[in-house]
């Protein structure tokens, strides 16, 4: 068994995925009280507020970090000046502090691809020159899609691995998981008729088919195809560029509660006692679960941790009648 603590915890994504590796969480930050609601509804904890406000201390030792920390710039002021400096203001800093005390074994980072080329790429370099030199990690990055494991969703995102050289050495055999072999469609998720999520005849006259920037991906239980990344603004309906369902009683309709759970790959009975526009952003700011429970073992493979409960991968298999 191993124990975990889950920054930026959001709904818990990465949290099921340790879990479902056998690791035990030992701490959960998340300040927006709509997500800490969905967290307590699913993990009988409500997780503690603002990570800068909590001292490095008063988190329990634990042997692996998982944070999918929000991109901001880094000062170029700092260059040469520690961590502390280079990070300050930024939530990366508190992550880079945390690791400091704790000299935590194993760190799972993830992120919008867009990290590497942020601020011309001196947010990324910032990030692993921190972890490489100034907090001994050997560091792995890749950009993977979800939609290769497991899920009907492109949902394209940056992994960060990074394992502590004090306690395993610089040659560390670490490997990203093979994509899945067998491909899954959203034909296979949608639901029959929900209701409740139409989009108004006069929405669709006069935005959802009316602008030029970008034609929404409409789809049907015929389509043998994955949908496009799931957002947090979603349900404005102000990115054109999503998926929407033929369906309903307008004849378009949102992906619902249960088929953003599918694209996600959370279990069908996930709690989400929040409202519909805070389902789509806490759905959109998460994580595919499938992909993210497989790096992480294959970061406990390399890591040869000592003891691990049975891992059940969990398959997204066909979850709903059609
Ligand atoms: C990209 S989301 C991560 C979602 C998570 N991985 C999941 O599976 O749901 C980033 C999260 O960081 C939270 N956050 C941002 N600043 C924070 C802070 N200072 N303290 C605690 N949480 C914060 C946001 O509310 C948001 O839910």
């Amino acid at each position: 068994m191993f124990t975990f603590i889950d920054l930026f915890a959001g709904i818990g994504g990465i949290r099921l995925a340790c879990e479902r590796n056998g690791g035990q969480c030992v701490f959960s930050s998340e300040w927006d009280p709509h997500s800490q609601k969905t967290y307590h509804a699913n993990f009988g904890e409500t997780p503690h507020g603002d990570i800068t406000k909590i001292e490095a201390k008063d988190i329990p030792s634990h042997d692996f970090l998982n944070a999918g920390f929000p991109c901001q710039p880094f000062s170029t002021i700092g260059k040469r000046e520690g961590f502390e400096h280079k990070t300050q203001g930024t939530l990366f800093f508190d992550v880079a502090r945390i690791l400091k005390h704790h000299k935590t074994k194993m760190i799972l980072l993830e992120n919008v691809p867009g990290l590497v080329t942020h601020e011309n790429g001196n947010t990324f370099s910032v990030i692993r020159d921190v972890l490489e030199n100034e907090l001994g990690y050997v560091t792995f990055h890749q950009v993977i899609n979800a939609a290769e494991y497991g899920v009907p969703q492109e949902r394209k995102r940056i992994y960060i691995v990074g394992f502590l050289k004090e306690a395993y050495g610089e040659d560390i055999k670490f490997e990203w998981p093979e994509p899945d072999t067998e491909d899954v469609f959203i034909s296979d998720f949608l639901e029959k008729h929900p209701t409740g999520y139409g989009i108004s005849k006069h929405l669709q006259d006069t935005y959802l088919f009316k602008k030029e920037d970008g034609r929404p991906q409409l789809i049907d239980k015929s389509s043998k195809i994955k949908v496009k990344t799931l957002v947090a603004s979603y349900h404005k309906i102000q990115r054109l560029t999503g998926t929407f369902v033929k369906d309903g009683e307008t004849g378009v309709r949102l992906l619902s509660e249960n088929e953003c759970k599918a694209i996600m790959g959370f279990p069908r009975d996930y709690k989400i006692p929040v409202s519909r526009t805070q389902m789509y952003r806490q759905f959109g700011n998460s994580v595919a679960v499938p992909v993210v429970e497989k790096i992480i073992k294959q970061i406990l493979k390399a890591a040869d941790f000592p003891f691990q409960a049975p891992m059940n991968e969990t398959k997204q298999s066909s979850l709903f009648d059609i």
